[in-house]
């Protein structure tokens, strides 16, 4: 999850790289309110914050790849479908009152996210 205060994984675009630490600053705390809630419901307006941002960050990258790597947009907005899907079933494990359940399935957002970010955010936005 540090790829982005790595230096080795920084794609050396100011925008996209403050912006990503941004976006990872925050999965970490909704993260941690999905492995803490004491039930009051909390846990599940966390992930539908989460799934917002993400629309967001999603969006400004699709923006920005539009005008500089428009062949790219298709695959990159692709997966991104596919991430934002893999917060369905997070919410609905919290709904049911299978916490455990919602935080592995947390933890594979997060490596699933992860991986994107190495092999289509990097590559893409790299300078
Ligand atoms: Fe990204
Ligand atoms: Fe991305």
């Amino acid at each position: 999850m540090a790829t982005w205060l790595e230096d080795q994984w920084k794609s050396g675009d100011p925008i996209i790289d403050a912006e990503h630490q941004k976006l990872h600053q925050m999965i970490r705390s909704m993260a941690a309110v999905v492995r803490n809630d004491p039930g009051l419901g909390l846990a599940i307006e966390a992930v539908d914050v989460l799934a917002e941002r993400m629309r967001i960050h999603f969006r400004m990258e699709e923006t920005l790849a539009s005008r500089a790597h428009s062949d790219a947009v298709a695959t990159l907005k692709q997966d991104h479908q596919r991430l934002l899907r893999l917060l369905a079933p997070v919410r609905d494990a919290l709904q049911g009152g299978d916490q455990d359940g919602a935080k592995t399935l947390m933890e594979d957002f997060h490596a699933q996210l992860d991986q994107h970010d190495r092999e289509v955010d990097i590559p893409l936005f790299r300078r």
